[in-house]
């Protein structure tokens, strides 16, 4: 993907809870805009594929589960800097330690129900936007 392009996830937690609207509202305001957008629901299998790089972790089978557990919101989102502005715009990992005005500290419950994802890099951000969508779902 290109470099005013990056990946997200709105995750199980805050889709269960109704917050797909407030969460778009918040990056949109945060200057992104939606290239493309789908509700779907990981299998475990392709959950485990997405996060294959932290197969090694300790929190790794859990964190299927997780993202397996309900459907999420998968979108392409562009802005000029994109990864690196969205990840400060979603704050840190830990919501704990998320800043006033991220998208975890309002939404986040746990270390692991952190409510959205974001790429942290160019080359992740390609590779996770063609995980989920084909040529033809990007405008
Ligand atoms: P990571 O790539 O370190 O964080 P980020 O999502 O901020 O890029 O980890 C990926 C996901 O793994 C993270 O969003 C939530 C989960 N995770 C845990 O469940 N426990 C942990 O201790 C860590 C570090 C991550």
């Amino acid at each position: 993907m290109a470099e005013n392009k990056t990946f997200t996830m709105i995750k199980p937690d805050a889709v269960q809870d109704n917050h797909i609207g407030g969460i778009i509202q918040m990056m949109e305001e945060g200057g992104f805009r939606v290239v493309a957008l789908k509700k779907t629901r990981l299998t475990p299998e392709r959950a485990g594929k997405f996060y294959e790089v932290h197969k090694e972790r300790p929190f790794y089978n859990d964190l299927v589960r997780y993202m397996s557990s309900g459907p999420i919101v998968a979108m392409i989102l562009e802005k000029e800097n994109a990864v690196a502005d969205f990840r400060k715009l979603i704050g840190a990992t830990n919501p704990a330690q998320a800043e006033e005005g991220t998208i975890r500290k309002k939404y986040a419950k746990s270390v692991e129900a952190n409510a959205v994802h974001g790429s942290d890099s160019d080359e992740n951000a390609q590779i996770e936007g063609d995980f989920f969508f084909g040529e033809d779902e990007r405008f």
